[in-house]
């Protein structure tokens, strides 16, 4: 698969028949805000990261398609997957978290998608149905901002056991943030919880917590959507820092593992419905 094969009718690849059918994927969790750049694709990553710490056999489908941030997060060096007849082979991180992103199929990492809707869907539904993602116990799925096509293709295709949301301190994005957990409800997909990234900034010298973007309303937007909250992310440059330079792996557990294990203990133990088709 490459790019441009995202023109290809999925359902006639005798890749679809082979992949889908070997996969074992017992948690599909959306992660999405509505708002870009409060930090969706740091949430997917240090989930993915504190899941498999806890030995989980993890994922991440990269559902951003024209703007993936994922790769980059993960591999300090350009990585590719490989091809088998039956489908596609994920990249594994270092700790052994599988990777799939249209980043990894491109020849520039900074070259441009430039793809309407239709394409964006088709691409996305290409990664789970053509991708051999083998037994996972989760597959986290890293959102676009927005509530438009490719958050609705995840949505209604994939069988989702939950969506996580991910906030900022402004009032602004606890706004969007309540319109993608407005979707989430029509369509319907369960809302795990929410998380509000970039909270507060401790000073490394004094200790003392800084507030920069504003009071926090996370905790108020969490119970007017009645939906979990689920932790505050502090703004720290070694996040950026590690983002940077593919090897947010190297996080320290403690900062966001009591999220994780909110997050785990949410989500149902069931194993998701059967995916809800496009129309
Ligand atoms: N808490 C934080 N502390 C420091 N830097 C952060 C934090 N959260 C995010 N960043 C930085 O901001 C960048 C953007 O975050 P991220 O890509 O997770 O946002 P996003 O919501 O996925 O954006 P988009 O809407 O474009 O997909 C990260 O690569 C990281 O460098
Ligand atoms: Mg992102």
């Amino acid at each position: 698969m490459n790019p441009k094969q995202g023109q290809q009718n999925s359902q006639d690849s005798p890749q679809t028949r082979n992949a889908v059918r070997m996969n074992d994927i017992h948690h599909v969790i959306a992660v999405l805000s509505g708002k870009g750049g409060v930090g969706k694709s740091l949430v997917s990553s240090l989930l993915a990261v504190a899941l498999r710490q806890q030995r989980h056999q993890v994922g991440i489908l990269d559902a951003d398609i024209t703007g993936p941030s994922i790769p980059k997060m993960f591999f300090p060096h350009t990585a590719r997957p490989t091809s088998e007849p039956r489908g596609m082979l994920p990249v594994e991180s270092r700790t052994g978290i599988k990777v799939m992103s249209i980043n990894l199929l491109l020849e520039q990492e900074d070259q441009a998608v430039i793809w309407r809707g239709p394409l964006i869907g088709k691409a996305i539904q290409q990664f789970w149905e053509e991708v051999l993602w083998g037994r996972l116990d989760y597959l986290i799925v890293d959102l676009p901002p927005g509530t438009s096509d490719a958050s609705l293709t995840v949505m209604q295709s994939l069988s989702l056991s939950g969506a996580v949301l991910v906030t900022a301190p402004p009032a602004l994005a606890g706004m969007v943030v309540k319109k993608a957990a407005q979707m989430a409800v029509q369509l319907p997909v369960p809302i795990l919880g929410l998380v509000e990234n970039m909270s507060y900034f401790v000073c490394p010298d004094t200790g003392k917590k800084y507030e920069i973007f504003g009071p926090s309303h996370a905790e108020e937007t969490a119970s007017a959507m009645h939906v979990p909250f689920l932790g505050r992310l502090p703004i720290d440059p070694q996040i950026a820092a590690l983002c940077d330079a593919g090897r947010i792996e190297d996080y320290p557990a403690e900062a966001f593992g009591p999220i994780a294990k909110a997050l785990v203990d949410s989500a149902p133990m069931a194993r998701p419905p059967a995916p809800r088709r496009a129309s």
